[in-house]
This record gives structure tokens, C-alpha cells and sequence, in this order.
């Protein structure tokens, strides 16, 4: 097969975690017989330097070419403590999100066997935790008019939903329900908001339609803690765009480092992979950036081309990786000094080298090769 990918490496590990993804595209394209080019395009704090712009039009045009965006990460904290500046980073996150029309926004949270003692949380709690988080990308608080008074004393944000908005990424949600534990979580705060009653009507009809999915609902509160307490009673969770944000970071706690959570975000026409973390401004450049996150950014990349054999193979060089602790330091106590290049070398050489699983594969990776 042949793609075209755009690559956003952006601010802050961005870059670093980018690297590493196209180094195992770059694998899987040679051992599976496809051609994969990759063309890189700026944005964020990186875009603002060079351009005065968070999103050139030049990057808009380069991913709406493309087949598929990859994205690194997002920010600087320059911006983060000035509430005065005009232009901001994020700026080029949402609206390469507008632009591209990626109004569905799924992330994975999934608990590894390997790492459930990396979790502050009880092992016997998280263990099998297999959930979909379903986020809506383009629409509510993140999008709707912002206003600052003349006098600088009164601020607002809309949130505000219209029902396609919440149709079509319902219809997708509730697809995924039925392909695996068939439970739909719909997380609101319907008991407050307008919008979130407007969630609830609109995805009550739909759910006519998949009668073999469990619907229920539940406050964003409410699933705040029950995501902590009792993660495995959810199945996929359907929500709008800001709960959807801080449900996902909060589920890392599950997952033991937000480095692991991985994302795709699908609209009508294009489709952009990236991982939930941020910019990490203060690990830039450090090679301590876990660069799984991307890695498993990439592999759903391969999902939605239904390359299902090469993203069953980045995965299992991932988990290989988990398993023999080839990991950054945010997950590693064994070893001290594996670096976010040395994780995407390794899994790279698995993907060249599948078949040699067998102990002296660790010896070899672990002693002589580039891994150490
Ligand atoms: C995310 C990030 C972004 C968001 C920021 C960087 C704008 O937190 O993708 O989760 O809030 O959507
Ligand atoms: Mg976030």
C-alpha cells in the first residue's frame, strides 16, 4: 500500500516520540512491501518562530494532501504563564482538528499485564482494564465564542452543541460497543447542562437502533471516580470534548504513565494520529520521553488502513518491549539508562526480527546490541 503521511512533530518531546514513530512506520513499510513517504509540516510554539502563525496555511494544505496525519505534541510553557498572549500554541491543535474536520477522538486505555504494579493504584482494581474512550473533537466549550469584557473584569466560553455533532460520533461509538463488550457509557453532567441533556436525547434515539449495546449514563463527577475506583465496569465511554479531555489524562493513573495513551481522531474525509500527552517542555531534548505513545499512535494508523497484521506486529514489539523493560524511565526501575531512541531501536529491530523471541533475544538486544 502506498501512503502519504503528514508529520506535525510540533513543540517540546514532540519531535523526539515523532522520530521514533516514523522509525517503525518506516520498518513496517519495509518488511510488509509498502511505501509509506513522509512529509513534515510546523505547528505549535515551532510553527509561531518560524511563521508568527500556531497553524501555517502550508501545514493545513500538506495534511489535507496527505492520507494521514501523524502528530507529536503541543505547547510551551512561555505561553502556558502569560494569560495575555494573543497567539498560542494550542491554537494549532484545534484548528488542525477544525481544519481537517476530526470530530472523533478515540483513546485507548488499556492496562498491560507488565506494568500493573506501575500503577499507584491497586493492582487487583485496574487488572483487565480494556476501555474506548470516545471523545468528541470539534465542537462544545473547546470551539464555541469567547468573549473578554472592555474592561478586562468579565470572560466567558460557549459550549454549545448541535445534534449532527453528537450523531455521528454516537453512531461510531456505539459501532465500537457492538464489536466488543456491547456497553455504552455516556458520561454528562446532565443534571446541570443544557448540552448534556441534549447528549442524552439525541443518544437515547440512536440507541433504538443498536439494541444489542447496554446504554447507561453516568455524571462526569460521578465517572471521575468511578474510572479510579472500578475502571473495569466501563466498556466504551462516549463524551464530549472537554470531559473527554480530562477523563483520558486521568485514566493514565490506570495505565501507570501518560507516555502509553495513544490517540486517533477520524472526520469524514481525513484522520490524525497522536498521542494524549502534552509537550513535556521541561524533558525536550533530555532522551527520557517515552515514545510508546506515538508508537501505538502509529500503530492505530495501520488500524484504520486495515493493516491489521503490521498493527498487531508494532503491538506485540511494544508489549515485547513492556515485558523485558526496555522502557523509559517513567516506567523503568530496572534499568537506568534506556532512551527514547534506544526504545523505538528496539522496537524497530523486532520488527525486523520477530521470530527471535526466545531469551538469547534479550541477551543479544540487552548486552550487544544498540540497546544498552
Ligand atoms: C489533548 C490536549 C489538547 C486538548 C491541548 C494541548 C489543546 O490536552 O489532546 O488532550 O485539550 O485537547
Ligand atoms: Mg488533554
Amino acid at each position: 500500500m502506498k501512503l502519504k503521511i503528514a508529520v506535525l512533530p510540533g513543540d517540546g518531546i514532540g519531535p523526539e516520540v515523532i522520530s521514533e514513530a516514523v522509525k517503525v512506520l518506516k520498518a513496517i513499510a519495509l518488511a510488509f512491501e509498502h511505501t509509506f513517504t513522509f512529509q513534515y509540516g510546523l505547528v505549535g510554539a515551532a510553527a509561531i518562530d518560524a511563521t508568527k502563525s500556531a497553524l501555517p496555511e502550508a501545514t493545513i494544505n500538506l495534511c489535507k494532501k496527505a492520507d494521514a496525519v501523524l502528530f507529536g505534541a503541543i505547547g510551551d510553557t512561555a505561553y502556558d504563564i502569560d494569560p495575555n498572549a494573543k497567539i498560542r500554541p494550542e491554537q494549532g491543535l484545534l484548528g488542525i482538528r477544525k481544519a481537517l474536520g476530526l470530530h472523533t477522538n478515540i483513546r485507548p486505555v488499556i492496562a498491560y499485564d507488565d506494568l500493573l504494579n506501575k500503577s499507584s493504584l491497586k493492582v487487583k482494581q485496574i487488572k483487565d482494564t480494556n476501555i474506548l474512550i470516545y471523545r468528541e473533537l470539534t465542537g462544545g466549550i473547546y470551539f464555541g465564542e469567547r468573549k473578554l469584557s472592555k474592561d478586562g473584569n468579565t470572560a466567558s466560553d460557549l459550549c454549545e452543541y448541535h445534534r449532527f455533532e453528537i450523531e455521528r460520533i454516537a453512531h461510531a461509538a456505539f459501532k465500537a460497543a457492538q464489536s466488543r463488550k456491547r456497553k455504552l457509557m455516556l458520561v454528562d453532567k446532565a443534571n446541570v447542562l443544557e448540552t448534556s441533556r441534549l447528549w442524552r436525547r439525541v443518544v437515547q434515539e440512536l440507541a433504538k437502533q443498536y439494541p444489542n449495546v447496554k446504554l447507561d449514563y453516568m455524571f462526569i463527577d460521578n465517572a471521575a471516580v468511578e474510572l479510579i475506583m472500578n475502571p473495569r465496569q466501563f466498556d466504551v465511554i462516549l463524551t464530549e470534548n472537554m470531559f473527554g479531555d480530562i477523563l483520558s489524562e486521568e485514566a493514565s493513573v490506570i495505565v501507570g504513565s501518560i507516555g502509553l495513551l495513544a490517540s486517533a481522531s477520524r472526520g469524514d474525509k481525513h484522520a490524525m494520529f497522536e498521542p494524549i500527552h502534552g509537550a513535556f517542555s521541561k524533558a525536550k531534548n533530555k532522551g527520557i520521553a517515552n515514545p510508546i505513545a506515538s508508537i501505538l499512535s502509529a500503530a492505530m494508523l495501520l488500524d484504520h488502513f486495515d493493516l491489521a497484521d503490521e498493527a498487531a506486529l508494532v503491538r506485540e514489539a511494544v508489549d515485547k518491549s513492556l515485558k523485558l523493560h526496555i522502557t523509559t524511565p517513567d516506567l523503568n526501575t530496572k534499568y537506568d539508562n534506556i532512551s527514547t531512541s534506544k526504545v523505538g531501536d528496539f522496537i524497530e529491530d523486532f520488527i525486523n526480527n520477530p521470530e527471535e523471541t526466545n531469551l538469547n533475544f534479550t541477551n543479544i538486544h540487552l548486552g550487544q546490541s544498540t540497546i544498552i
